[in-house]
């Protein structure tokens, strides 16, 4: 099993053909109303996979947290740790989508009161997963406890650090992989990517968004080719690529395998409105790889 511990949002989805500017106010063509949050999309997406997937994260009493429930557990998922807070707002999600290209403002909500209590509580389902996947969307303190638990008992981890400012340096030690994308690594390590990727062999791939990923082996750089897609929506595309290479690597695939598969399931994912929406099963991706 894979646990994600990670954020449950609704995602308030407005599409327009000019991304406004500073001051601006500008038409939009449509609203739309999806499940997301980084944690559950990653969990949504390792499911669709079919491997077995819990989610430990927390929601409001809402209406949106019972959308948002219910629509996990109809992707089979376990959510028997999922924590209802009452008097907070579930997460959520405002995003513009405007040629396939997004911006995104995240307001937690109940996600920042997964605290590090919580997860005391839950160390025993933590302590049974193949591995654990966690994002930035829940307190740093809380992501710093999971690490840590994980470290004790040898599980493996991956931690997609976005939204990055909550990123701290001891995660770097604390986890197994991490997967920025190409502006999350530049801020978090430096300009130098080349550089960067050698101090952190086998440890960073770096997502390249429509170029592909990229990580450095310890001897040589590996580049992990992207496809020709027609993006509708790049929402959930780095969601897809953790959630995917995480079952990659339990099945035991090299970390050049697992980027691959996860890079050509992230490619399919891109293909459909939403974050959650395009996200493949595994026979889709087979195809894709060819
Ligand atoms: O990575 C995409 C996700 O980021 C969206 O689903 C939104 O909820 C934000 O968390």
């Amino acid at each position: 099993m894979i646990t994600v511990v990670g954020s449950i949002n609704i995602d308030l989805v407005v599409q327009t053909d000019h991304m406004p500017e500073q001051g601006e106010t500008t038409l939009g063509n449509s609203l739309s109303i999806f499940t997301g949050g980084k944690g559950a999309n990653q969990a949504v997406s390792i499911s669709r996979l079919g491997k077995e997937t819990q989610i430990i994260g927390a929601c409001g009493t809402d209406e949106y947290g019972k959308i948002a429930l219910s629509s996990l557990k109809k992707e089979n998922i376990k959510t028997d740790h999922v924590f209802l807070v009452p008097d907070v707002s579930t997460g959520v999600a405002s995003i513009i989508v405007s040629n396939s290209d997004n911006r995104i403002i995240v307001v937690p909500g109940a996600n920042y009161l997964l605290t590090p209590e919580k997860i005391s509580s839950v160390k025993d389902e933590i302590v049974k997963s193949e591995m654990v996947v966690l994002q930035l969307e829940i307190p740093p303190e809380t992501v710093q406890a999971v690490l840590e638990i994980c470290n004790e008992y040898h599980i493996p981890t991956i931690l997609n650090p976005a939204p990055m400012d909550k990123f701290r340096k001891e995660f770097i030690d604390l986890a197994t992989y991490i997967t920025p994308n190409e502006m999350e690594c530049i801020s978090l390590f430096g300009e130098n990517m080349e550089e960067t990727l050698e101090q952190y062999p086998n440890k960073l791939v770096v997502t390249l968004g429509d170029q592909g990923a990229r990580y450095y082996d310890g001897e040589k750089h590996v580049y992990i080719n992207s496809y020709p897609v027609k993006a509708v929506d790049t929402t959930g595309a780095g969601d897809t690529f953790n959630g995917s290479f995480a079952v990659a690597l339990t099945e035991g695939k090299t970390i050049e395998e697992a980027a691959r598969f996860a890079n050509a399931s992230a490619s399919l994912s891109v293909e459909k409105k939403g974050a959650q929406t395009g996200m493949p099963s595994y026979e889709m991706v087979l195809n894709r790889l060819g």
